[in-house]
């Protein structure tokens, strides 16, 4: 891939940021030795067509919806969750597709999102210091030393808890849960409650229409209906745990991280001379980059000759994550560096991370229609730049939780303390995540 020498471990050379501290070093090690062992999450192949799918995004042939938990957590491990997620972002898809008239490529936040970066190490709970939660693969929520005490164990659980999630979705898909035919997938009840309904009914209708039309003209067998493309992602934050599920392909000598199908750098650890960069640097797989606004132009193309020097398609996702304030001011600039320097990139915008505030008595949220229109901008300013927005990134859950204002039921700061389940950051909801689907192809339709 890159000029310069490339090994699983060279980004030890260099010191991570993000990084838990384990008490038991030890135990650290053996666990790390175990998860070594273990078989791969995902194959190269699927891996290598998820390039190709994210190539044809970044072309405009296709579309991404990336999408799932701030945080996964261990205890949602159970088959009705796990095809609720899979539902919604089937529903998101097939509502997008509609809007974009193109396929969506589907990726999930999921099966193996536990490892969280955090702004401070530690924290204050009633007078007490512990360390700061960080995700589910690292340490416990609740706030006690015991529980808040990184233990290597917890990453061993993090990968057995990665692959039965992956094995369930796996099983679903292949038994046609994702069929396109079956009632339950259009079961939106959830949004019946919404003022937007009867446009959004509409739409509905349309789809369905096609969905019939396409049936009777027989032109289209029932598997093509059925079989869906689902991959998954999570932050590549814990270096040790990915370098564990990094391993060398026999046949074409390249180097994956079979963990999951696309990795990517948060907005925290992306240093263009960090040892995140130079982990990433050297797997085959898709990688994602969070683009914040503190990241000029300069340290955009500088990041992009890092990660992919050959400048290869479908390489490299740059999800900007501006803040609907910023927008404006902050991606122009970076566009224009990405076409003057003919990068082959695929930009996708994630109007969640620079969106967050703090409501009443601490707890975080994000307001729909900020949300909305940090999207709306985005796409906005590809469009007059002569560029292409490829794809959208959600924190989405389909559980009916109030943790975003706003949304078709307008949901208000007294509703948050109705059904606030967040470990980390604040998600849509299920009827939030339709209507966001909803909104969003009609922005692109137009
Ligand atoms: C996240 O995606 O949950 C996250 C922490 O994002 P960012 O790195 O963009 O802040
Ligand atoms: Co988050």
């Amino acid at each position: 891939m890159s000029k310069r020498p490339w090994a699983p471990d060279g980004w030890r050379s260099r010191q991570p940021l993000q990084q838990p501290e384990y008490p038991d070093v030890a135990e650290f090690r053996r666990a790390l030795e175990e998860i070594r062992r273990y078989p791969p999450l995902v194959a190269p192949g699927e891996v290598e067509r998820l390039r190709l799918r994210m190539a044809e995004a970044g072309r405009g042939a296709a579309f991404i919806l990336q999408g799932g938990n701030c945080a996964e957590r261990f205890i949602d491990c159970r088959g009705e969750s796990i095809a609720n997620k899979l539902k919604i972002l089937l529903q998101m898809s097939v509502i997008l597709t509609y809007g974009v008239r193109r396929p969506v490529v589907r990726i999930g936040r999921i099966a193996g999102q536990y490892a969280k970066p955090r702004s401070s190490e530690y924290e204050t709970v009633g007078g007490q210091r512990l360390h700061s939660y960080r995700g589910d693969a690292v340490n416990g929520v609740e706030p006690v030393p015991s529980a808040r005490t990184p233990d290597p164990r917890r990453l061993q659980q993090g990968y057995f808890y990665s692959a039965a999630t992956l094995n369930h979705i796996r099983a679903l898909i292949d038994g046609g849960f994702a069929d396109l035919r079956h009632p339950h997938n259009w079961d939106l009840k959830a949004i019946e409650r919404s003022r937007r309904w009867p446009e959004n009914r509409d739409i509905l209708d349309r789809i369905l229409d096609a969905i019939r039309f396409m049936e009777s003209f027989g032109g289209v067998h029932a598997e093509a209906l059925g079989r869906i493309d689902f991959y998954t992602s999570h932050e590549g934050l814990l270096l040790d745990y990915e370098e564990a599920l990094t391993r060398r392909d026999a046949e074409s000598g390249l180097y994956y991280n079979l963990g999951a199908h696309l990795v990517w750098i948060g907005a925290r650890t992306r240093q263009v001379d960090g040892a995140h960069v130079e982990y990433f640097r050297g797997i085959a797989n898709p990688v994602g980059v969070k683009i914040d606004s503190s990241c000029g132009p300069d340290e955009l193309i500088a990041l992009l000759e890092a990660l992919n020097p050959d400048n290869q398609e479908g390489r490299v996702a740059l999800i900007t994550r501006l803040g609907a304030g910023r927008v404006e001011e902050a991606l122009p600039p970076l566009i224009r560096a990405v076409q003057s320097g003919k990068r082959a990139v695929v930009w996708i915008c994630d109007p969640m991370h620079a969106n967050t505030q703090n409501a009443e008595g601490g707890r975080k949220t994000r307001d729909f229609s900020v949300i909305l229109d940090e999207l709306t901008r985005t796409f906005q300013i590809h469009k007059a730049e002569g560029s292409r927005l490829a794809g959208v990134h959600f924190e989405l859950t389909a559980e009916d939780v109030t943790e975003c204002l706003g949304g078709g039921e307008d949901l208000t700061h007294a509703d948050l303390d109705r059904n606030y389940e967040t470990y980390c950051d604040p998600r849509l909801n299920n009827a939030q995540s339709l209507e966001m689907a909803f909104l969003i192809a009609r922005l692109l339709q137009t």
